[in-house]
């Protein structure tokens, strides 16, 4: 039998071993899903820690439930979480998720793709399927997996299949989780990209192919490209309103009222995340390479770059119109995690606003459900308990991250003054001459 039909009948069969290298906010919720319509999986990770949890039963991601890990590890086959290599080339599918981050220069740090594509070549054998899903410049699955599996001798379309996958989870959605949002495939031949379409119609419920892996690629790119210059268009906008002295918020709501053609934003206190502050880099670096200006991309980034500095310009004018000086004032802030209901810290424009307070020598605190301690860059704090009296010693309210579990009746009624960048209150019809919006 051809390894190719191998490969079609352990899927089709659920008998083929997953690999899934990576377990953060990407891999793990995917592990889990294989492993539920009963594949048998490896969770490869290079963190100890991480494995260590999974192996207790302990979840570290938000949108999953410990229970799930813990049915997963009973559950025959059990998941099977290592830091173990060698178990790739026990695997017939192989799916990378490892991090794609920036460096400090803004550089695209490939290096955790470059690690992974290392112990492909270390220890992959004949007769498998490879899918990078992190995200990354167009031409990284082509110039950086494809040469390392080719190096032993294998051959695609005949030894292995190779493809790209962008993830396109977003934690906290209540709504879209990783097997009712479509996935986008792009394989190097008709092969690969069958196969991979294949393997993740067993967990979700939509899956399109294209052309090849630089499509799939750029689809994330694109998708990531729209965000952050649209939302740093309408961060522009809520600046330009406020000088205007015009409710950018009632402005979005008419607006939406046009059936085509417009799809809301919302101003907040700046991007943060794995994505939307990285992969539009990934794709102007590239750019850069090729000698192409990526224009919109790299404006929106500057704008987008000013917003926690800005917001900390509205606190010193909201102290100010209530006489009170910001070098002299105690600032509360709730929610440091760049969105709502995630525990997740990376490039929070939170940590910007704290960095630009205490530039400043501006006395602070902050509550987060999710981040119990503070401890980034010399930033070193802990969550406090939100009481009415705890309140009553700030000056001024931050909302940051509107977390769902805050009691934002108890903190209008308490707070001396409050600035809501996520608009929040008004969401939930809690209104007070003490709270001014962005
Ligand atoms: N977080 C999101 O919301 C999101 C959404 C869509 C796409 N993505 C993309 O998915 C990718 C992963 O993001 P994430 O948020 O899950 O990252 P993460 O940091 O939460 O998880 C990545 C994991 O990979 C592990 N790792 C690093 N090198 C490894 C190696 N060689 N072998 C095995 N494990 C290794 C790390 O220890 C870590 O646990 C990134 O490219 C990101 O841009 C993220």
């Amino acid at each position: 039998m051809s390894v190719y039909s191998e490969l079609t009948n352990k899927i089709k069969n659920k008998t083929a071993v997953i690999t899934v290298m990576g377990l953060g906010y990407v891999g793990l919720p995917m592990a889990l899903e294989f492993a539920k319509k009963g594949f048998k999986v490896n969770g490869l990770d290079t963190n100890e820690r991480r494995i260590n949890n999974l192996k207790k039963g302990i979840s570290y991601i938000n949108d999953i439930d410990s229970k799930e890990i813990k049915e997963a590890l009973k559950r025959k086959p059990a998941l099977n979480a290592t830091t173990d290599p060698n178990i790739i080339s026990q695997s017939d599918a192989i799916i990378i998720c490892v991090p794609t981050p920036l460096r400090k220069v803004k550089d695209p740090d490939i290096s955790y793709v470059l690690s992974a594509a290392k112990m492909l070549k270390d220890y992959m054998r004949s007769g498998q399927i490879i899918v990078l899903e992190s995200t990354t410049y167009p031409g990284t699955t082509r110039e950086i997996i494809m040469p390392n599996l080719e190096k032993n001798g294998m051959c695609i379309d005949r030894d292995f299949y190779l493809a790209f996958s962008p993830e396109r989870i977003d934690p906290g959605n209540p709504k879209y989780s990783f097997t009712n949002i479509p996935k986008v495939v792009g394989g190097f031949t008709k092969e690969c990209t069958d196969l991979a379409k294949l393997l993740y119609s067993q967990v979700v419920t939509k899956v399109v192919g294209v052309s090849n892996p630089e499509v799939a690629e750029v689809t994330k790119l694109l998708e990531n490209t729209f965000r952050i210059v649209n939302i740093g268009l309408i961060n522009e906008f809520a600046t330009l309103c406020h000088k205007l002295n015009i409710d950018v918020w009632e402005v979005i709501k008419a607006a939406e009222t046009k059936p085509f053609g417009f799809m809301p934003f919302y101003p907040g206190p700046g991007i943060g995340g794995h994505c939307i502050p990285a992969d539009p880099i990934y794709l102007s670096w590239k750019a850069k390479k090729i000698g192409f200006e990526t224009k919109m991309i790299d404006l929106a980034a500057e704008v987008n770059r000013k917003v926690p500095h800005h917001m900390v310009e509205r606190m010193e004018e909201i102290l100010k119109q209530n006489n009170k000086k910001l070098a002299d004032a105690k600032i509360f802030i709730l929610g440091v995690t760049y969105k709502r209901d995630v525990n997740d810290l990376r490039e929070s424009p939170a940590l910007d606003v704290i960095d630009t307070l205490n530039k400043k020598k501006v006395s602070w605190g902050y509550h987060d459900p999710f981040i119990s301690y503070l401890d980034i860059s010399g930033i070193k704090a802990k969550s406090a308990v939100i009481t009415p009296a705890l309140l009553k010693k700030y000056d001024l309210c931050v909302v940051l991250a509107d977390h769902s579990t805050i009691d934002y009746k108890m903190i209008k009624d308490n707070a001396k003054l409050i600035f809501d960048t996520r608009n929040i209150f008004a969401k939930k019809n809690i209104t007070g001459e003490n709270i001014t919006r962005l």
